[in-house]
């Protein structure tokens, strides 16, 4: 039989992957995990716990002992439902680098793997099938312009109650994909076989649509 199907997709900030990821799931009945969440996690323990976002020992440290656990959109960190806090564009900023550093990679490695279990997964990151899940049997590199991303993430804080400017946010995205592209360590960037779907004139059913629709196309050749 085939080993447990595992769908990577992997993108830029406010690319859909979290909105895409969760539906595709849902439609396959897979396991999700947002691995940016864990980042996240991790850099609001440091926010909070004031660790200085240059010491890598202590932030590899603090993604080690991250007590967390998720149960449909909440996410906790101990008994604390911080769904909400985890999305603020400084949680985000400080997890993006964070995230730069290896040793906090590491520590949060077998934490992701845990979430591979039957009937399969679809796991959301920028180094999904780069790094986590290699012989992922289908990779998504999820991208849209930073214009159409920026007006996304815009909706979404408005959406939520969170102050937002578009120029602002502009400047925040081009800052991240600029910091996350450009690391030593997991960069952002499609994965080697990975399928590229740029989502810019698409809304997110139709993404969710085209992963569907590579993934029936692999069981047809008895792939997964
Ligand atoms: O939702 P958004 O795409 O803005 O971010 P996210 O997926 O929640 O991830 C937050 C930050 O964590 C990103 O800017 C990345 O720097 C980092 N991250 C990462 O390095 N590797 C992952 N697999 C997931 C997130
Ligand atoms: O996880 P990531 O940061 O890549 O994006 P997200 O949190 O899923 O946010 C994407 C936002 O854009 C959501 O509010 C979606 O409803 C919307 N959207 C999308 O996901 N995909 C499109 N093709 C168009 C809009």
């Amino acid at each position: 039989a085939h080993p447990i199907p595992v769908i990577t997709i992997d993108g830029p900030t406010a690319s859909g992957k979290g909105t895409v990821s969760h539906l595709v799931a849902q439609q396959l009945g897979f396991h999700y995990l947002d691995s940016g969440a864990l980042y996240r996690l991790t850099a609001l323990s440091a926010l909070r716990k004031g660790v200085a976002l240059g010491d890598e020992h202590a932030l590899a440290k603090l993604a080690r002992a991250l007590h967390c656990s998720f149960a449909g959109e909440d996410v906790f960190l101990g008994q604390e439902n911080v769904a909400a806090a985890i999305r603020a564009e400084e949680v985000g900023n400080t997890a993006s680098k964070i995230a730069a550093l290896p040793a906090v990679r590491q520590a949060l490695f077998g934490l992701q793997l845990d979430f591979h279990k039957a009937p399969g997964l679809v796991a959301d990151g920028r180094d999904m099938g780069s790094v986590i899940f290699p012989h992922a049997p289908l990779k998504v590199f999820l991208t849209a312009s930073v214009e159409a991303r920026a007006e996304r993430r815009y909706k979404q804080l408005i959406g939520k109650g969170f102050p937002a400017n578009m120029d602002d946010l502009l400047k925040d995205l081009r800052e991240r994909d600029e910091r996350d592209t450009n690391r030593k360590v997991a960069p952002l960037k499609p994965a080697e076989g990975a399928y590229v779907l740029d989502t810019s004139a698409m809304n997110a059913q139709q993404a969710v649509e085209q992963v569907l629709g590579w993934y029936a196309g692999l069981k047809k050749q008895h792939v997964v």
